[in-house]
């Protein structure tokens, strides 16, 4: 049985549920912060070490300036209502991706991740302004610039998930197949998992359903 011990999530398919069931893509993300909520429970059920989760991308920019006012006070609500929580849960909080928000978000980031910081039993990752293309640029020149042989164990302590193991598994829900520049160096031998169905439908169930197929697989790294 394939051991597991961390699970990357591309959320998408709020926009699209929101609209068809309430008419509005917000409330798509208020629902999908629910479906958060239940996998991180069921996460730790599983006694799985490591989370990721891509909330917000560097594209993501483009939208509407509202539906990114509306996701960013959602997280920021979400902070100030659970953070007390998450941390008495001895949940670690990390955020990747660069922190150029409000200054009121980026010091609620800040603080939630220096109060989680010495937490063990689950460690969040919140890919939020995150691209992976950006953060591999970035590493390369961090390690030029470091005069250091150019090789992956040296190349992998610039990445915003040093000291993270690679996902084991990634799923993206919303009936879409690609991987929309989410860690594309540390997903190289993940078991990957695309769902029909839209984020906030995605059940507990769903989400063990998934964990019981990738304990099965036979993953041979290259090997045979
Ligand atoms: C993609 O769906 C989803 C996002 C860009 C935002 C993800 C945010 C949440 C799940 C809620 C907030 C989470 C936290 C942790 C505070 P989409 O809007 O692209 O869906 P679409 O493809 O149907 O348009």
């Amino acid at each position: 049985m394939n051991p597991l011990n961390h699970v990357a999530i591309i959320m998408d398919g709020n926009g699209r549920w929101g609209l068809k069931y309430k008419n509005s893509r917000n409330a798509g993300h208020k629902a999908g912060l629910k479906t958060v909520e239940e996998i991180i429970k069921e996460t730790i059920k599983n006694n799985i070490k490591y989370l990721t989760l891509y909330a917000f991308s560097t594209e993501n920019w483009k939208r509407p300036k509202q539906e990114i006012k509306f996701l960013f006070n959602l997280l920021e609500n979400f902070l100030i209502n659970k953070i007390e929580d998450l941390n008495k849960q001895n949940i670690k909080l990390k955020i990747i991706g660069v922190k150029n928000f409000s200054s009121k978000l980026n010091k609620l980031l800040n603080q939630s991740e220096i109060k989680t910081s010495k937490n063990s039993k689950l460690q969040i990752n919140l890919a939020l302004n995150y691209g992976s293309k950006f953060e591999l640029i970035n590493a390369f020149n961090k390690l030029k610039k470091s005069k250091k042989k150019i090789n992956e164990k040296n190349f992998l302590n610039y990445l915003q998930t040093k000291d993270i193991p690679d996902p084991d598994i990634l799923i993206r829900t919303g009936n879409t197949k690609r991987l929309s520049n989410f860690l594309l160096w540390q997903l190289a031998y993940s078991e990957i998992f695309f769902e029909k169905k839209l984020w906030p439908a995605f059940s507990k169930s769903d989400f063990n359903r998934i964990i019981k197929e990738y304990r099965k697989i036979k993953r041979n790294f290259g090997n045979i």
